[in-house]
């Protein structure tokens, strides 16, 4: 390997929010293995870039370049095939407040916004926040794998003006299949309803499986969608608040950037702009040792799990750097698990309830980290749940 992503470095004091348990009333001693952002360091080009535009010294207002675009759009092309146009693609400091943007500008107050649970949280919140109802297509859990519900999502769909969909899905896992995506696209078509596609999680994809971005899958169904993305996971720049939302169809794009500037919002940061072009420029050898590696963390998991704690089963990830961890079979509730994982173990882990109530017995952790520090996490669960 060229990269050396078993190098262990301190973050704390670092403004991480991962790093910091005494912010949120948590021992200095808790391991964090929560929120998605990874241990490692960013690709060396990235960081090389950022050096020299720091070199310069002058950090005025900023604006992307016809080479930007050219790169944002050429990684898609590459790496998924999906032929973009440049004036689809808009800037926003990340993804989240692009769902947020997009919810009050594409549905009205008291509009159904379907999700499925258990999922990526802030979905949740940002329906709340906005006002609109929450239409949860519970995935299916079934033999240890998640599927869609269409039956249900077709009834959800009906009563709905907006369908957030997770793909790859955070925390459980799945890539999408081409078949599964194509019946949620028409499912969506039949009923006239806009899709917010989050693909954040689209280069992280293991051997096996493939992404289909949702948009590229059919010409109608790009007019129905706002596409999220960000080099922020795939690279780690979540603190530099970059993405990239691409959205086809001129009227839904219209809407959307008309209230994303009447929130105040306008060009991006620099240094999100610079990190994002190196990245798509320099960092396909990196990422790709990157994903061999975490291959090698999920490997290590499932064995440790297999001989050591047989009772705790991971749900078989086909994409994201994300362990969805079954502990259902030790009979715990949510909240005596969450408190166990805490105290007992001594890890900072998601419980499955924060991504919806159908998350009970599950807990959800971040292996991308060293192998030595995820190594350690493994010893603490099976010291605090071995016996
Ligand atoms: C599915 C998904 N969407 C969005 C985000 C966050 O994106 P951003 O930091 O750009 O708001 C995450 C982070 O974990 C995520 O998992």
């Amino acid at each position: 390997m060229r990269f050396n992503f078993d190098k262990v470095i301190e973050r704390q004091g670092t403004y991480s929010i991962k790093h910091e348990p005494a912010a949120r009333g948590l021992p200095d001693a808790i391991l964090p293995m929560w929120v998605a952002d990874m241990d490692f360091q960013s690709a060396p080009c990235i960081t090389e870039a950022l050096e020299a535009r720091v070199k310069h010294g002058i950090y005025g207002y900023s604006m992307p370049d016809t080479e930007y675009f050219d790169t944002v759009q050429g990684w898609f092309e590459q790496r998924f095939g999906w032929k973009t146009k440049r004036e689809w693609l808009a800037q926003t400091p990340g993804v989240v407040n692009t769902i947020y943007i997009a919810i009050r500008a594409l549905t009205e107050p008291g509009d159904g916004v379907v999700i499925q649970q258990p999922v990526y949280h802030p979905f949740m919140y940002a329906i709340r926040d906005t006002g609109r109802r929450l239409l949860n297509n519970e995935l299916v859990y079934d033999e240890g794998r998640y599927t869609v519900d269409y039956a249900d999502l077709e009834e959800k769909i009906k009563d709905a003006a907006l369908f957030i969909l997770c793909s790859p899905h955070n925390p459980v896992g799945r890539v999408w299949t081409r078949e599964e995506l194509q019946k949620m696209g028409e499912i969506c078509l039949r009923h006239g309803v806009i899709v917010i596609s989050d693909e954040i999680h689209q280069d992280f994809v293991y051997p096996g499986s493939r992404h289909y971005m949702l948009a590229d899958l059919d010409e109608s169904f790009a007019d129905i969608t706002v596409t999220c993305t960000s080099p922020s996971k795939t690279f780690n720049l979540a603190g530099l608040q970059l993405s990239n939302t691409f959205i086809p169809n001129g009227e839904l794009r219209g809407r959307f950037l008309k209230m994303y500037k009447s929130c105040g919002l306008n060009e991006p940061g620099v240094m999100g702009l610079v990190a994002c072009k190196a990245a798509y420029d320099g960092g396909a050898e990196w990422l790709g040792e990157l994903i061999s590696y975490l291959g090698g963390n999920f490997g290590l998991i499932r064995e440790f799990l297999h001989t050591r704690l047989p009772m705790v089963r991971l749900v078989e990830p086909e994409g994201t750097y994300l362990a969805w961890l079954d502990f259902s079979e030790l009979g715990h509730s949510a909240q005596e698990l969450d408190r166990l994982i805490r105290d007992k173990a001594g890890l900072w882990l998601v419980g499955g309830t924060t991504f919806g109530d159908c998350g009970a017995g599950f807990q959800r952790m971040n292996i991308a980290c060293p192998r030595s520090v995820l190594s350690e996490g493994l010893a603490r669960l099976e010291a605090a749940f071995g016996s």
